[in-house]
């Protein structure tokens, strides 16, 4: 009696499995791809605009970005090369384009011709004066002369960068010999400072 009760209830349990292996499912179909109605949606929402949407930078705000930067390198350009004309030497000169002037180099004795794009110390020196100097750049006044003619140095010569003289010495007569340029004939005293 206990055997067949064992027994029914192992035949119902396999059976049970056996069922429940051929069972079919109910079959599981995948929702509806929604993602594009989604991003529809989305889209529809973004307000429209005349700048490009943070996602186009790379087409428009990157392109419009560039051309901005491309205009204010322009501009900086331009300045620039504004800059360059401004602080363009005279020794840039160039030699086809150069004036020559007169300059007496009072205590040497001589009077010479001097480029324009030269300076008062090496057109002294290029014909053979001994004249003083230290920096050759304006920031001492080793190379101190001075304009004998009257008035303002800076009505005979261009200072390239002068840094000791303040205006009123300049008003005296005085320059820089390393840094002048002449622009007109004129006497010097050398080894002459303020
Ligand atoms: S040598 Fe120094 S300022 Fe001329």
């Amino acid at each position: 009696m206990v055997d067949l009760v064992a027994f029914g209830l192992g035949a119902s349990i396999v059976l049970s499995i056996v069922a429940l292996h051929y069972a079919r499912g109910t079959g599981w179909e995948s929702s509806q791809d929604i993602s594009q109605e989604v991003l529809e949606r989305r889209a529809a929402t973004v307000v429209e605009t005349d700048f490009p949407e943070p996602m186009n930078r790379s087409i428009g705000g990157g392109g419009g970005a560039v051309a901005a930067v491309g205009g204010a390198d322009g501009e900086e350009a331009g300045e620039l090369e504004g800059e360059d004309e401004d602080s363009m030497s005279p020794a840039d000169i160039p030699e086809d384009e150069v004036e020559y002037f007169e300059i007496e180099y009072v205590k040497q004795g001589e009077t010479i011709e001097v480029a324009n794009n030269m300076t008062v110390l090496d057109g002294g020196e290029e014909s053979g004066m001994d004249l003083p100097y230290a920096c050759r750049q304006g920031q001492c006044v080793s190379c101190a002369g001075h304009i004998t003619n009257g008035g303002n140095s800076e009505d005979y010569v261009v200072h390239d960068n002068q840094q000791m003289l303040d205006d009123g010495e300049l008003d005296d007569g005085y320059t820089l010999t390393c840094v002048a340029y002449p622009i007109a004939d004129f006497s010097v005293e050398t080894g002459e400072a303020p």
